[in-house]
């Protein structure tokens, strides 16, 4: 815990919203954030976290059953669009809809 907030020391020095950003990420490594994703080692996990953790923390792949992370990703892939952040690739998608399928919650 004394990394976190020397972390957030080092970040609210530099006054930048940037620096905040990446800090909320560094903690999130460190553990301070959520739980670990499950599979966190694997490509699939790693693309979910740098294409879906852009605009919002990430949520946990059990948080929402299978097909509600079908009805969400279509959702941000036109958030992605407006926010002209390039949209998934039909393999990212699949990729990322697989890996969350796979780890959904079940109710
Ligand atoms: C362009 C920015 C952006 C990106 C990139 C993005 N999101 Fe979101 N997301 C949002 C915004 C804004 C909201 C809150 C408004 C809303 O619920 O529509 C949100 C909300 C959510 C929610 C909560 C919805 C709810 O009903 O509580 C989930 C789950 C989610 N995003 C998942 C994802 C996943 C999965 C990805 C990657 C495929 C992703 N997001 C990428 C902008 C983004």
């Amino acid at each position: 815990m004394r990394i976190c907030r020397a972390i957030s020391r080092a970040a609210s020095s530099l006054k930048l919203p940037l620096a905040w950003f990446s800090a909320a990420c560094v903690l999130a490594l460190a553990g301070c954030g959520p739980r670990k994703l499950p599979q966190a080692n694997t490509y699939a996990a790693q693309l979910y976290a740098e294409r879906c953790g852009q605009c919002h923390r990430l949520y946990d792949p059990r948080s929402m059953t299978a097909a509600m992370w079908q009805v969400q990703v279509k959702a941000m892939q036109d958030r992605m669009r407006t926010a002209g952040i390039t949209p998934l690739s039909p393999r990212q998608r699949k990729l990322i809809l697989g890996y969350l399928e796979r780890n959904a919650g079940t109710d």
